[in-house]
């Protein structure tokens, strides 16, 4: 390993994807620095976040990729999936059209991503259930019927935040 993987074994990409404002900027700062912004501005172009994380006996770069919800805001999106071996597909448990969305990005995710990437679905916003319109069963047995892993978050609670992205990176590995 060169200098830039800071002895690191593996260096994995991975994408966030989803409408905007279902909290995808917050996933990730909560995960890769353990912050969370009530007022954050959406998302232009591409970012991205790192997280060292050891699996096993063996020590994983984790890449984060994060871009806007907002078509007018997207990079190109060939390049934002090539090389990326997972993603979290976030919706908004309180929108309703976030849920509905879904179908377009799961196209999305099957005509630019590789056909063995590790898809986590992601319903968020756990800790505004008196809000919720989208059942937890319901984005379960989509997840089930898409073949992708489920689990449903807080990034202001940080709750399952953490085990979301361990479920994609342990998976890749
Ligand atoms: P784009 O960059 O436009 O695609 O949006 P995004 O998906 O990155 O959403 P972002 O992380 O910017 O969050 C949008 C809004 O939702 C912000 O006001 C956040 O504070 C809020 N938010 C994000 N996650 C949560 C959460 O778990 N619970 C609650 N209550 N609010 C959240
Ligand atoms: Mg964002």
């Amino acid at each position: 390993a060169d200098s830039f993987d800071d002895g690191c074994d593996y260096l994995f990409k991975a994408v966030l994807i989803g409408d905007s404002a279902v909290g995808k900027s917050n996933l990730l700062s909560r995960f890769a620095r353990d912050e969370f912004r009530l007022d954050s501005k959406p998302t232009i172009g591409v970012e991205f976040a790192y997280r060292n994380i050891k699996v096993g006996d063996k020590l994983i770069k984790a890449q984060i990729w994060d871009t806007a919800g907002q078509e007018r805001f997207r990079a190109i999106t060939s390049s934002y999936y090539r090389g990326a071996l997972g993603a979290l597909l976030v919706f908004d448990i309180t929108r309703r059209a976030t849920f509905g969305s879904l179908k377009k990005w799961i196209m999305e995710l099957r005509e630019f991503g590789d056909s063995d990437m590790v898809i986590v679905l992601v319903g968020n916003k756990s800790d505004l259930g008196n809000n919720r319109e989208v059942g937890e069963e319901e984005g379960r047995s989509l997840a089930e019927k898409e073949g992708l892993c489920f689990m449903e978050t807080s990034a202001l609670e940080n709750l399952n935040v953490e085990e979301a992205f361990m479920q994609m990176i342990t998976k890749i590995h």
